[in-house]
């Protein structure tokens, strides 16, 4: 990485450019929009909304939010949506970087376990394997090893198999 990277929470003043920076990373603008309907609800935390910066430019933007996983209980855990890096800067660990800052302050946030529905061949790296392997499952069909945890302390998703209720934020508006 030849360029100072700086990893900080988002600011109010940040909220157009990362709706900009989701466009760019996903070509279309339905992770913009979840973004904007996470941070309006209650299962948005601020701490958890992180910008990459280079130079004064956000290049980066990762969001972790509450869910549940409802089986013979209600547990609490984290849904990582989205993440994204501008097309010009993918490659040079900017994403792995979100992704750690990211998990380093769940934890010290007190959150154990987070969820991810993503790139089968990029989060396991960081921790993350398939959630089937905690009989944990997903409330609509997807491929088995897109849908991924990861414990944070411990073992912590033993015994907290169920299904992953997501919040209506996550449904197209
Ligand atoms: C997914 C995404 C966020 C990853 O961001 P990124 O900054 O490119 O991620 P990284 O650079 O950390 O890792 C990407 C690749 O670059 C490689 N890489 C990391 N640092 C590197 C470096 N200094 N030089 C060359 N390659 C490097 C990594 O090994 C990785 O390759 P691999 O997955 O084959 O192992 C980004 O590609 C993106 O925004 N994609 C579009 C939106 C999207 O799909 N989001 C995720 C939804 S699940």
């Amino acid at each position: 990485m030849d360029f100072k990277l700086l990893i900080r929470k988002e600011q109010e003043r940040d909220y157009g450019k990362i709706y900009i920076v989701n466009k760019l990373a996903f070509g279309q603008e339905n992770e913009s929009r979840l973004v904007e309907r996470i941070r309006k609800g209650e299962n948005f935390i601020p701490d958890l909304s992180l910008v990459a910066e280079v130079g004064e430019k956000i290049v980066g933007h990762i969001l972790f939010s509450k869910i549940e996983i409802v089986g013979n209980s209600v547990f609490k855990t984290l849904a990582l949506a989205p993440m994204a890096v501008i097309p010009s800067f993918q490659k040079q660990g900017i994403g792995s970087e979100l992704i750690k800052k990211g998990m380093a302050g769940a934890r010290e946030l007190g959150f154990d376990s987070i969820i991810v529905l993503g790139h089968k061949d990029y989060y396991p790296k960081f921790g993350f394997k398939a959630a089937s392997a905690w009989n944990i499952k997903c409330p609509f069909a997807v491929s088995d090893d897109a849908f991924m945890a990861v414990e944070l302390t411990g073992k912590a998703l033993e015994g907290k198999a169920g299904t992953v209720n997501y919040p209506h934020e996550f449904m197209e508006d």
